[in-house]
């Protein structure tokens, strides 16, 4: 099988392995999505689109005059313990480059603040808002699985009551060079990444924890990602505006800086939801105004998604679009040496969240204003980095 697939140097070291090292070896291989591997050189997913329109915002005004009755169903729904908060923290958080996960890296000045202890502070206050103790699962990688446990038992769950914390892993893949040839990391021990963030529902049914939840009543999962500090899970005006508007899922969304902003856009495609990544976007879409002189493609996602549990069942059986990803892998080289190369040598094979929108068939997005709740940490300086996060975090009076 190996050789018909071109990847019979997995099998270069056999003879020097004993019998353990083999069996694991063994395993590994077989648990390998071949067909997934194979799309490596495949044109990207969204090489030819469908017909793009708008999917109008429900905007800031709008949300104000009717705050009254989303607050009242949004707390209902939560106080009920029908809404579940799942943190998306199985990232690899290669540019920010931080060693161990991302959730711990301390974003503090003169004290000390983890991105993990700001998230749970805002969880707190949608708890305590709703007077209920929300659920909270954490996705981890196999890569950070341990030290985020650790980091949890350190820091004493944040204050946070522990058994409400379920903590899962997600699939990992494995990495190829840039022919397409599976990496090895060690001789008995293929290279492998976390497989993007879309996997999350099917990883948390297979930790059985899909049917705890339902069993225990929660109709809805709040999904956002760890790298947001100013994040608001769980809030009850979006969980409130979600339900009554009827959709299968919500999604908050700032309005766009400006038509290059570096964010997906939810727009409709051949008349469903899609999340639009801001390189699949024409330069005329991302540019294009209304009367008003408004960005038409102007709702920008930031990881922050309610999914109804029914709709979810649905999208777990649909396969989702596969992404290649290029980056930096440590591989072993021809003579057994092992390399951490300086430049991106090799493709990752991810499923992304963003595209279970469209699977569902509905989504209602949701504005927020970005001063309060956008302040992504995804590079090591400039632009989205730990220092703009802080700064935000101080104009909304948090101490650093
Ligand atoms: P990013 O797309 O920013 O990826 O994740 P990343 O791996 O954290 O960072 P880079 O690209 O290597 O620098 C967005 C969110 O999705 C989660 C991340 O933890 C973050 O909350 N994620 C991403 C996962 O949970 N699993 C994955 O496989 C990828």
């Amino acid at each position: 099988m190996l050789e018909a697939r071109g990847q019979a140097h997995l099998l270069r070291w056999w003879d020097e392995l004993d019998a353990a090292a083999r069996a694991r070896l063994l395993e590994q291989i077989a648990s390998v999505d071949w067909d997934t591997v194979a799309l490596w050189n495949a044109p990207p997913v969204f090489s030819a689109r469908g017909a793009v329109a708008p999917l109008p915002v429900l905007p800031r005004t709008e949300i104000e005059a009717r705050r009254a009755a989303f607050m009242q169903a949004g707390r209902a729904a939560v106080h009920a313990g029908k809404v579940a908060a799942v943190l998306l923290a199985g990232g690899q958080g290669t540019r920010l480059g931080a060693h161990g996960p991302k959730g711990a890296v301390d974003i503090g000045i003169t004290r000390s603040v983890s991105i993990f202890g700001r998230l749970m502070e805002n969880l707190k206050e949608a708890a305590c808002l709703c007077d209920v103790v929300i659920p909270l699962y954490i996705m981890t990688s196999e890569e950070n699985d341990a030290a985020t446990h650790a980091f949890f038992e350190e820091n004493a769950y944040f204050g946070y009551p522990q058994q409400a914390v379920r903590f899962f892993r997600q699939q990992m893949g494995p990495c190829v060079d840039l022919q397409g040839k599976v990496l090895l990391e060690a001789k008995d021990r293929l290279a492998i990444s976390p497989n993007g963030n879309g996997g999350w529902y099917t990883s948390l049914e297979r930790a059985g924890l899909a049917r705890e939840a339902e069993s225990q009543g929660v109709e809805w999962f709040n999904v956002f990602a760890v790298d947001n500090v100013l994040q608001r899970m769980c809030d009850p005006l979006f969980v409130g505006a979600t339900l009554l508007s009827g959709c299968a899922t919500g999604a908050k969304v700032v309005r766009k800086a400006c038509p290059e902003e570096r964010v997906g856009v939810l727009c409709l495609e051949n008349g469903l939801p899609t999340v639009i990544e801001y390189y699949d976007l024409s330069e005329e879409l991302a540019q294009l105004r209304d009367e008003r002189g408004e960005l038409v493609y102007s709702g920008g996602v930031i990881l922050n998604y309610l999914f109804r549990a029914d709709a979810l069942k649905a999208i777990a059986s649909v396969r989702l679009p596969v992404h290649v990803v290029k980056k930096k892998v440590p591989y072993l080289d021809e003579s057994g040496v092992l390399r951490d190369p300086a430049q991106e040598n090799a493709y990752k094979f991810e499923t992304l969240i963003l595209d279970m929108i469209r699977c569902a068939g509905s989504c209602l997005p949701f504005e927020v204003v970005r001063e309060h709740e956008f302040a992504p940490v995804k590079n090591r300086t400039g632009t989205d980095s730990v220092e703009s996060a802080r700064k935000l975090l101080q104009k909304n009076g948090v101490e650093l």
